[in-house]
């Protein structure tokens, strides 16, 4: 048995045209499973499948969908059920953040980054759960982050952090309730990356620094165990190892490829 082969599996990237859901879309489909991405916007995950079947050779499946909202998840899980027959493989690697200090943070952004980064990943685990309970095996990975764990040295981050310590929360609640269903629950959390949600976060935080985001990244990398930053393919091997065979005992855990941070957080 090959304990990371995906093929016959079908799966399901929530977030998966954006920079991290796009390479383990890439890394699931080059594993033999069938994909999918879903997102709310089209355009990008018309490019992402065109992009992603240039790169492996195989189709993918994409659906509109906005994480946030119950009745289109629902729908989405349905018709993505009756496509691929069922969907063994769900990963949540959609979310937001919005920066401001503690002190002035507006509380419909701190509720939308809650709803958007948190309820959606309740919202996706129910419905598809449902199909998987019913198919009698599942295997889910949502996306966290270091956040979750150990706050940011400045400003900012009141309602991440809140969003993703949430997430690791509900992620150890989920494994406990789907256990008995044979599905399991696991998430990764990942270090800052250089994907598209982080290109502006650098930008900001070079400027306010004084120095070039080269120069940024370079001092922020020398505080790391691995003395480099995280680029969005060093997390792709845990995305697989928690939806393949060799993670079928490991539920309601957090693993972190943060290069050590949380080691010496
Ligand atoms: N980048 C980092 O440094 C970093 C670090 C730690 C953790 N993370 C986590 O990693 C995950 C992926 O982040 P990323 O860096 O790949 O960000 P990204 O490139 O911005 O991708 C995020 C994706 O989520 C989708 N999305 C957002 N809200 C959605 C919703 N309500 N419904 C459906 N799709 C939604 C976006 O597409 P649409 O806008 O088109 O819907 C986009 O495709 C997130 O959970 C993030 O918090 C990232």
């Amino acid at each position: 048995m090959n304990l990371f082969d995906l093929t016959g599996k079908n799966a399901m990237i929530i977030g998966g045209a954006g920079g991290l859901g796009k390479l383990v879309a890439k890394a699931f489909a080059e594993a033999g499973a069938n994909v999918a991405i879903a997102s709310r916007t089209e355009e990008k995950l018309k490019a992402a499948c065109d992009e992603l079947k240039a790169a492996t050779g195989k189709e993918f499946k994409y659906y509109v969908c906005d994480a946030g909202v119950e009745e289109t998840v629902e729908a989405v899980a349905k018709q993505a059920n009756a496509d691929f027959g069922h969907i063994d493989i769900l990963v949540n690697s959609q979310g937001v953040n919005k920066k401001f200090p503690a002190l002035e943070f507006p509380m419909d952004v701190f509720d939308s980054i809650m709803h958007d980064d948190v309820a959606s990943i309740l919202m996706t685990c129910k419905h598809f759960g449902k199909y998987m309970k019913e198919h009698g095996y599942g295997k889910i990975v949502n996306v966290t982050s270091v956040r979750g764990k150990i706050a940011t040295k400045g400003p900012g981050n009141a309602a991440y952090c809140a969003a993703k310590g949430a997430v690791d929360m509900l992620t150890k609640q989920l494994a406990s309730e789907f256990g008995p269903f044979g599905i399991t629950v696991n998430a990764f959390g990942p270090n800052i990356m250089k994907t598209p949600m982080m290109t502006k976060v650098f930008e900001m935080r070079a400027k306010e620094a004084g120095v070039t985001v080269e120069k940024y990244l370079e001092t922020q990398a020398a505080g790391l165990p691995l003395r480099r930053m995280s680029d969005p393919e060093d997390c792709v091997g845990t995305a697989l190892f928690l939806a393949a065979p060799a993670s079928d005992f490991l539920t309601g855990n957090i693993l972190y490829p943060d290069g050590g941070l949380t080691a010496i957080g």
